[in-house]
């Protein structure tokens, strides 16, 4: 067993103490997180055995087609958070407007919102490419005792409390932070447990990986195009290798741990770029930057955005804290 064999649930209740205002409703939080991934986990595994690849028929509040299996995560993760009674809210990618939950008492007593993507790279399931769930968790703003409301949600993402993503790969992993640096737990299929197998995930502060979706090249900014053409060109440690695999969480999990640089930018045709701030941009930046790396829309910190709507977009610049330097300094020059 990796590391000591230190479980989830272990790593948890020591590490309570780390949490302001600790009283245990954020561990459970988590706990039922990393429950609904080991559901999901164990859908996503039978895709091509039954009949939940493909898509559901309907398409989402931002016109996206859905798959079976977003509807079917979606489902999961805010089931296994209602049946717990233990948020006050949820936002999720897949849903028009954000949850409200009573709590256990019915008095709106819980502390905190959660906002999802239940399930990333969603297209990619039918080709057997790993997919995931990010998650971002944050204190609500609104007094205790009344219902959640939009203020809830729209919190920069400075001031997030955990965040969080699950990969369903080659071997299924959660990685997360409660503001007190990055940790990953590998699931053991036989045994259904996690494990602390990626203890204190640092990003490299530098790295020889760009991963963007080239195929919109064209009708990118000028700047990031100038970037593409240095990763490109001929030096001591250039050309950089270019890994791209449309699914947000890998594409950042394997930067993290070889060094690299991600790019979903504005472009002519998507001027705010296509990642959402709440559900994708915000918790991942703040993994990146509790393993010392960056996140930037290009000319400022995805951190420091005060969210305007829910399903809000954003350009989206994210890795190795050198390498989003430079695309900065590519996009203040041009
Ligand atoms: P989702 O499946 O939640 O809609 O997210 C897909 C996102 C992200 O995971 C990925 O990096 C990006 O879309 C890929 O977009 P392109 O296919 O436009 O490159
Ligand atoms: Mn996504
Ligand atoms: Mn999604």
């Amino acid at each position: 067993m990796p590391h000591k064999s230190l479980t989830l649930g272990e790593f948890i209740i020591e590490k309570q103490g780390d949490f302001p205002y600790a009283n245990g409703e954020l561990s459970r939080l988590i706990n039922s997180i990393r429950l609904a991934a080991k559901v999901v986990n164990h859908e996503v595994n039978k895709a091509g055995l039954v009949d939940i690849t493909g898509a559901a028929g309907e398409t989402n509040v931002q016109g996206e087609a859905q798959q079976k299996l977003d509807v079917f995560a979606n489902k999961t993760f805010i089931n296994s958070l209602i049946n717990r009674e233990i948020v006050c809210g949820i936002a999720s990618e897949e849903n028009d407007e954000f949850i409200t939950i009573k709590g256990q008492n019915k008095d709106h007593s819980n502390k905190y919102v959660l906002l999802m993507d239940p399930l990333d790279g969603s297209s990619n399931i039918d080709v057997n490419i790993s997919v995931g769930t990010i998650f971002s968790i944050y204190r609500r703003v609104t007094p205790v005792g009344t219902p959640v409301s939009m203020e809830d949600f729209l919190q920069p993402g400075n001031l997030q409390v955990a965040a969080g993503y699950i990969i369903y790969g080659t071997s299924t992993i959660l990685v997360y932070t409660t503001g007190n640096g990055v940790n990953g737990f590998s699931l053991s299929p036989a045994l259904g447990t996690y494990y602390l197998s990626h203890p204190e995930m640092t990003f490299p502060e530098d790295g020889h990986i760009y991963s963007v979706n080239e195929g919109h090249y064209l009708q990118f900014p000028q700047g990031i195009k100038n970037y593409i053409k240095y990763c490109q060109e001929e030096k001591e440690d250039r050309p950089y290798t270019s890994r791209y695999l449309g699914s947000l969480v890998s594409d950042i999990h394997r930067n993290m741990i070889r060094g690299g640089v991600y790019m979903y930018s504005s472009s002519s045709k998507l001027p705010d770029g296509k990642l959402r701030l709440l559900y994708e941009c915000n918790p991942i930046a703040f993994i990146a930057e509790q393993a010392g790396g960056a996140a930037s829309d290009g000319y400022k910190r995805i951190l420091d955005i005060k969210p305007t709507e829910l399903h809000q977009r954003i350009p989206f610049i994210c890795g190795s804290k050198n390498m989003v330097k430079k695309v900065e300094d590519f996009m203040s020059k041009s």
